[in-house]
């Protein structure tokens, strides 16, 4: 039986309409456009405003964009995975809410948290029920509202987030595309280093906790620097050798958007010149979840059938890997939305 494969077949994105530059950001934080321009390369993040308004909102959009331009009837949809830290409500799951909303009537759905790893662990676990023919149909969702976790008086961590999502449907395919090997890893070592520490059962959210601000981001930066940088690279590497691709037969490195620098160490110590890598960091900042199907949704129409493309995250847990997937279509004939 000839083996099956799980192909990326459309994209569909949202980012919230709001825009913080770094100059209203440096009237809420202690910290200024050049520092973040040059330590992290963000300029602007995108945050989702109003009253009740959560991570729901934004997939929900994404999902359906993603509907409209796979010109897929919500009741084919078999599954829906919702990678998320910042779910609407512990539970039900946000991929519950999304699939209500979005009509997806004969799919189960669930929530898979990953931090920045997410969306990476939620699209192999998607091919996964493609592969065993178990589904025909399946939308993975990476969705964040990191602005609701900041602290502004923290200013180590405030200029680093954005809020946003992006989704991607996957269908059965042949061996020539789609996903094609994953490593992907964890360490719960890395707990003390990333983490919010009243967000769960082991110290509920109470007025003490909310007073010494342990809802929100606790990051030790310079070390997660050093892991994320040194795991990217260890991971894409043993893909890149495993699976006989050279640089020079990458046509992009998808990284996990978390700060500019990270992602140039990474490419450089790959080899790997600035061209291949997507960015978009700049605009939207580090989105979690987000990061990797929002830089399919801004590269989409650059990219062909047949494009070798590998993606590489790091985040909090530790969770980090690497997935090398072959693109299975030509983003300029893919149907807009205006
Ligand atoms: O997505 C999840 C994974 N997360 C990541 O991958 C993030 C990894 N970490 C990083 O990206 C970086 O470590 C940060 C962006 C968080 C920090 O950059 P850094 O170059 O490691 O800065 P640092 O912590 O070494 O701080 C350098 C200086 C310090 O001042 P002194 O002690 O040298 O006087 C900080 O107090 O920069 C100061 N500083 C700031 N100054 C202005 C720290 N944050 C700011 C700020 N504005 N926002």
């Amino acid at each position: 039986m000839e083996k099956i494969n799980a192909a990326i077949t459309g994209v569909g994105g949202y980012v919230p309409e709001y825009i913080m530059d770094n100059e209203e950001l440096s009237k809420l934080s202690d910290t200024n456009d050049e520092w973040i321009t040059t330590r992290i390369g963000v300029k602007t993040r995108h945050v989702l405003k109003g009253e009740e308004q959560g991570t729901s909102v934004m997939a929900i959009k994404a999902v359906e964009e993603l509907l409209f331009k796979t010109n897929t009837r919500p009741e084919e949809v078999d599954l829906l995975i919702c990678a998320t830290v910042t779910p609407d409500m512990i539970f039900p799951a946000t991929a519950n809410i999304v699939s209500h909303a979005t009509g997806l009537v004969n799919a189960f759905s669930f929530d898979l948290m990953g931090a920045c790893s997410g969306f990476l662990f939620a699209l192999q676990t998607g091919a996964t029920y493609i592969e065993t023919g178990k589904c025909k149909k399946v939308i993975i969702v990476g969705a964040d509202k990191m602005t609701s976790l900041l602290d502004y008086d923290d200013r180590t961590t405030s200029p680093i987030f954005g809020d946003g999502a992006g989704a991607v449907m996957l269908e059965p395919c042949s061996k020539e595309y789609g996903v094609q090997d994953s490593i992907l890893r964890t360490s719960g070592a890395g707990e003390q280093y990333l983490n919010i520490k009243s967000s769960g059962s082991r110290c509920p959210v109470t007025k003490e906790t909310i007073d010494k601000k342990w809802n929100r981001i606790y990051q030790d930066g310079q070390v997660v620097y050093k892991a994320a940088v040194s795991n990217m690279t260890s991971t894409t590497r043993e893909i890149m050798e495993r699976n006989n691709i050279e640089v020079g037969d990458l046509k992009y490195l998808i990284p996990h958007q978390a700060n500019k620098r990270i992602i140039d160490a990474v490419a450089s110590r790959l080899n790997i010149p600035e061209v291949k890598c997507m960015v978009n960091v700049t605009k939207y900042g580090n989105t979690t979840a987000g990061t990797l199907p929002l830089c399919l949704w801004d590269y989409e129409q650059k990219l062909r059938a047949g494009d070798k493309v590998i993606f590489t995250t790091f985040g909090g847990g530790f969770t980090w890997g690497s997935l090398y997937l072959i693109w299975a279509y030509n983003g300029r004939e893919m149907k807009k939305r205006d």
